[in-house]
């Protein structure tokens, strides 16, 4: 936190922004004195309506805010149809494959494809208001899957692939999804992904809101059960390459995303159409300085909300070309990422802190052998950037000609909050900067009071809402008025995150402040993997914490106390055998690095975990907690570890 060095933006990108210091002084000064009138302006010079919406901003279910209330529009359309006549020939997606074949799509081709699955799913008897949960290989045929929802009216739920049959029966069942769609198997990192039957594990476990399962046919098939499966090649090809968008009003769920918080429960964070959609739109404008001569390239899986706003909508809504990767940055080896960018010619690239510190890992000399001048911008997002990660992108990556914009925001904000303009603000490493235009961030203490002192850190929230916001959590409103609206009132979304702000107003993200982790920049509940962990037959407590971690951000440490003597499970190798359980349970990105066993958990008297304690532990401190409350002191010893 003590970083002073600061990078103002190259003239010459400014020179050609789309917005320069002075033009983004207008949008704040606008949205300061107006905010309704000018979020009420891009929804209208942004977005395609069907039917103009009535009133801005509808706070009369606050916290339940509804955007552009009476407008009629179809996100589908916004993505596709608006394109036809000007760049219909324009390419929307190049796809590589993960043994390097490449399928190109136009924004035509990419539109009869779209509608002949739409139609499909009509045939299926799916309709508007339908969830379809979708659980495929990151590509063009998961946007394909999204946007046929989107035109249909049907709310996607996607799961990401690395997620286990166990979690994904959860989702399908909180969301009662009808259909599933997925694919025979993929590959990634030349390894076979099986997903068909990860979902028939699921499935044969409940679900019993699941009609039919599509299934694309991307590797060798699958077994498929007669009455209830169908090929996706069977079904789509022959269908009409024309669909009539279902026209939705503006706060229709577009789709539910589950996420997680801090109970075991994963939830079903719920976006609508027209505010999110205005969101993933106008930030791509604003932030990446999008140009309809962009190769814009995130390497997000569709799984996750970045996949979502900045692959399957944004890019598309925009107009521009990008690329969609099905594989891993390290596959066949690590130069894969840089070469793909002088490949295809990408201009702007958004990947993760984790990303860069795994490929800064393996030296400069790999970028080196590859022209990466065909890129003028680049992005994180997903967690704190480390100023040594940052420098190296900007360095090495860059060149150092090309702006870094560190975007902070989350699934359930649904767009970037707080991110760098790049041709207008300067930039530190480590530092998101400060908020777009109409967004009201703050920082407050324990009693929502405005920390006005710099350096101290607090709650970093948003105070008033903005189009792109979740709707609610799906089937629980009070879940999501307590999570987000019951600390500080139904004006100030609380977001989890601690920041502080520094002597020139830019945040800096402190990381979580409930007890959620942040593991490769995905977020996991630290409750979610305990309650994996208790459902093992040997385990009789489980108390999980983060630790710092060089590449992944942070990693899971478990402390477990077994059933039956501790010696014996550690002879018979109990903590190997609950990792792999973990990662069975939850799937592989939740798998801890380290359970420790031990004879109990440090409790205060009343009988809390202390999980300050165990962090502290885990960090490899020295502990300054106070332990004297501690039931048993020799337990120190064997948290150690
Ligand atoms: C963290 C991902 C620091 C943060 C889009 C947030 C970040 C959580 C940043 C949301 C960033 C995201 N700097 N921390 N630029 N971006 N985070 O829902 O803790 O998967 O609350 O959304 O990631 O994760 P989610």
């Amino acid at each position: 936190m003590h970083e002073t060095r600061s990078f103002a933006p190259p003239p010459a990108f400014a020179a050609a922004a789309n917005l320069n210091a002075a033009k983004l002084e207008q949008l704040h000064a606008h949205a300061a004195c107006d905010h309704e009138g000018f979020w009420a302006d891009q929804a209208r010079t942004q977005l395609s309506w069907r039917q103009r919406f009535e009133q801005t901003l509808d706070s009369s279910l606050a916290p339940r805010y509804r955007w552009f209330t009476g407008g009629l529009l179809n996100a589908s359309y916004n993505c596709l149809d608006r394109h036809l006549a000007a760049r219909g020939d324009k390419t929307a997606i190049v796809f590589e494959a993960d043994d390097g074949a490449i399928t190109r799509y136009s924004y035509a081709a990419l539109h009869a494809e779209v509608c002949r699955l739409a139609n499909a799913l009509r045939g299926l008897g799916i309709g508007k208001s339908d969830r379809v949960v979708l659980y495929l290989p990151m590509g063009a045929q998961a946007v394909i899957a999204m946007q046929a929802c989107a035109r249909i009216g049907a709310i996607h739920s996607a799961v990401f692939g690395g997620f286990s049959a166990e979690s994904l029966k959860d989702r399908i069942e909180d969301a009662g999804a009808r259909l599933v769609i997925t694919a025979d198997a993929a590959p990634r990192g030349g390894k076979r992904v099986d997903l068909k039957t990860a979902v028939d594990k699921a499935l044969a476990g409940g679900c019993a809101s699941v009609e039919r399962v599509l299934v694309y046919r991307r590797m060798d098939g699958c077994a498929m059960q007669p009455q209830r499966d169908l090929w996706w090649q069977d079904r789509v090809p022959t269908q009409c390459a024309e669909c009539e968008p279902e026209w939705v009003e503006s706060n229709h769920p577009l789709f539910l995303l589950y996420t997680s918080g801090s109970t075991g429960k994963p939830k079903g964070v719920q976006h609508s159409t027209a505010g999110y959609l205005l969101g993933a739109t106008v930030t791509m404008q604003w932030v990446f300085d999008l140009k309809q001569s962009d190769v814009f390239w995130c390497t997000a899986d569709i799984g996750w909300i970045t996949g979502h706003s900045y692959v399957a909508y944004g890019p598309l809504s925009n107009g521009v070309t990008q690329l969609i990767f099905e594989g891993i940055p390290t596959y066949p080896d690590g130069e894969r990422f840089w070469r793909m960018i002088a490949a295809h010619q990408v201009s702007v690239f958004y990947t993760a802190p984790t990303a860069i510190r795994a490929l800064m890992r393996l030296g400069d000399h790999l970028p080196a052998r590859h022209d990466l001048s065909s890129l003028r911008l680049l992005g994180t997002v997903g967690e704190p950037i480390n100023p040594e990660a940052w420098m190296w992108y900007h360095r090495v990556i860059g060149g150092g000609r090309c702006p870094i914009v560190d975007t902070w925001w989350q699934t359930e904000t649904g767009s970037m909050m707080i991110a760098p303009v790049p041709g207008a603000v300067a930039t530190k490493p480590g530092s998101c900067t400060r908020p777009l235009p109409g967004i009201c961030v703050d920082i407050v203490d324990e009693d929502g009071k405005p920390v006005t002192q710099i350096g101290r850190g607090g709650f970093l929230v948003i105070t008033r809402p903005w189009p792109s916001m979740l709707s609610t959590i799906w089937g629980n409103d009070e879940r999501y008025a307590e999570t987000y609206f019951g600390r500080f009132g139904d004006q100030v979304y609380v977001a989890g995150d601690g920041a502080q702000r520094d002597e020139d107003g830019y945040i800096w993200i402190l990381g979580r402040i409930d007890d959620v982790l942040n593991v490769s920049g995905h977020r996991l509940g630290t409750m979610e993997v305990e309650s994996a962990l208790a459902a093992h037959p040997r385990v009789a407590e489980a108390a999980v914490v983060g630790r710092p971690h060089d590449i992944k951000g942070e990693a899971i440490l478990a402390f477990v106390v077994v059933r039956g003597e501790r010696a014996d499970a550690i002879a018979e190798g109990l903590p190997r055998e609950l990792c792999v359980w973990v990662a069975e349970q939850l799937g592989a990105i939740a798998r801890p690095d380290e359970v420790r066993l031990v004879d109990g958990l440090p409790k205060t008297r009343s009988g809390k975990i202390m999980r300050r304690l165990l962090r502290s532990i885990g960090a490899g401190e020295t502990v300054t907690q106070d332990t004297s409350t501690l039931e048993n002191p020799a337990i120190l010893e064997q948290l150690r570890g």
